[in-house]
């Protein structure tokens, strides 16, 4: 630590866990007398916070690090950081692999930062990567946006999904608590925020690890008794959260979100296959009768409510007739978004062995074939929204048209219309429909219907 003006950059690859996790470390880094630089070459500290879901991501990182690990060696002050689930997954095999590493860090190791950092400045090499139960954060985070923000009520992952790496590289779950989740989002409603994401791999496990069980014999702290007991803060005007397992999604959540005006009617609810031999071979715990009645039901209490999920196409095994009953499930409930992937083997995961591999070519033909629908399917899905009139909570400007700004419907569709972002950011603005694309609409202010001071 000689220079008296000290940078640092966080390159964050992933998901909206990494995401709320390198808001926490940037928070931390500020604290700490770290300035952020956009430029990653400028800075002093260079942190990559890693995802290791599928093979591609993991690749991605080893690129970026190359470049900087070469800067290393001009620079022998640079310290150099990799966190998040490639750091959990590889631990000390990263050190070999790159040498110049400073630190190697688990993503339950996010709010130690500074702990670790200062054993680097000691001189040391360290690796983060043993479990551990999580800290709460009692430092702030640097969150990207003014309006809206994460929250993370449950780390980690009980399920054992045969393809995935999350339980392996984010730990056993472990819920916050439901009085400090509430401290932080009366504190981001006092800042301004307006909208906030509730975050968690298995959201519906949400509480299971905490004590109190109910006279009937049910877990005292629920993701539904969470958002009951949340949606009152002052300021926050929109809750959302994510992700949701068909296991255990219940009517009583659905009644929740219907019953409480700030719940946002969008759910994202990942099915993975269509197909019910894939669906028990993945081990997901759920038929696809299951999840079209969740949908059902959804549509039951919340006819406008908005669909999404993740999907994986060419899971070990999977015929051409399973990956049909895919795109079946995919046209019969009409999703509004939908991501997709080839499936990609992991290390550590039960799939990655299985000596029925499906070919590069099969994988992504079928990829390409599901997107191609779910591209028709959602511009049908926006139809809906023509001449309408909807409620958009405005969050930045139109990074392409600089006279529009941009921001979403309680639905999460993406939404543009004229206006100057200095006057609106942060606002709350009804808005009438005149254009509508598969993934976005454009349309006229008509009102504000919020004004926050
Ligand atoms: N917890 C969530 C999602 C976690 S990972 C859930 O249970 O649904 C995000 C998405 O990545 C998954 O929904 C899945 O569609 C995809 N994914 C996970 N592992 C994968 C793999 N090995 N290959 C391809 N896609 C994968
Ligand atoms: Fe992975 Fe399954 Fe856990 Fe989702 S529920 S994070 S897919 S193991
Ligand atoms: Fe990737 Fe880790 Fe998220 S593997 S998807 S960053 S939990």
């Amino acid at each position: 630590m000689t220079t008296s003006r000290r940078h640092y950059h966080i390159t964050t690859f992933g998901c909206q866990m990494n995401k709320a996790d390198s808001e926490r470390m940037a928070g931390i880094l500020e604290d700490m007398g770290f300035e952020w630089s956009e430029d990653p070459n400028q800075a002093d500290v260079i942190l990559y916070n890693t995802c290791t879901i599928r093979d591609n991501a993991e690749q991605k990182v080893y690129s970026y690090l190359g470049r900087q690990a070469k800067r290393k060696h001009e620079q022998p002050n640079l310290t150099l950081i990799v966190a998040g689930c490639v750091a959990q997954q590889e631990g000390e095999a990263l050190l070999r692999r790159v040498p110049e590493l400073d630190l190697v860090m688990g993503p339950q190791h996010a709010n130690r930062l500074q702990d670790l950092l200062q054993q680097v400045f000691d001189g040391n090499q360290v690796v983060a990567t043993e479990p551990i139960h999580i800290i709460e954060d009692i430092t702030k985070p640097r969150r990207d946006s003014k309006v809206t923000a994460w929250v993370n009520v449950i780390y980690g992952c009980n399920e054992r999904c045969t393809y995935c790496v999350v339980p392996n590289v984010r730990g056993v779950e472990q819920s916050r608590t439901p009085e400090a989740i509430r401290a932080e989002m009366e504190e981001l409603g006092r800042q301004g925020y307006k909208e906030v994401t509730l975050l968690g791999q298995n959201i519906d496990a949400y509480g299971r690890d905490l004590p109190g069980v109910t006279p009937e014999g049910r877990h005292q702290h629920t993701l539904t008794d969470l958002l009951y007991y949340v949606h009152d803060v002052p300021g926050v005007e929109r809750i959302r959260f994510a992700t949701s397992h068909p296991r255990y999604f219940t009517e009583r959540l659905i009644r929740a979100c219907a019953e409480l005006p700030k719940v946002c009617e969008h759910f994202h609810i990942p099915f993975q296959s269509g197909d019910n031999e894939v669906l028990k071979r993945m081990a997901r715990g759920y038929t696809h009768e299951k999840y079209r009645r969740i949908i059902k039901t959804i549509r039951e209490y919340m006819p406008d409510a908005a669909i999404s999920a993740d999907a994986i196409v060419g899971f070990p095994g999977e015929t051409e007739e399973q990956f049909e009953n895919t795109l079946k499930l995919v046209e019969d409930i009409g999703f509004d978004q939908l991501n997709t992937a080839a499936y990609s083997p992991r290390p550590g995961t039960p799939a990655a062995v299985w000596d029925n591999q499906l070919s590069e070519e099969v994988k992504s033909d079928r990829l390409q074939r599901l997107n191609h629908l779910v591209a028709t399917i959602a511009a049908e899905r926006s139809q809906r929204y023509m001449g309408r009139t909807e409620e958009v909570l405005v969050e930045d400007q139109n990074p392409k048209d600089k006279t529009q700004v941009m921001g979403r419907t309680h639905t999460n569709r993406l939404t543009f219309f004229t206006g100057d972002i200095n006057e609106l950011k942060g606002k709350l603005v009804k808005v009438r429909i005149s254009e509508v694309r598969a993934f976005s609409l454009t349309g006229e202010p008509v009102e504000l219907t919020y004004s926050p001071l």
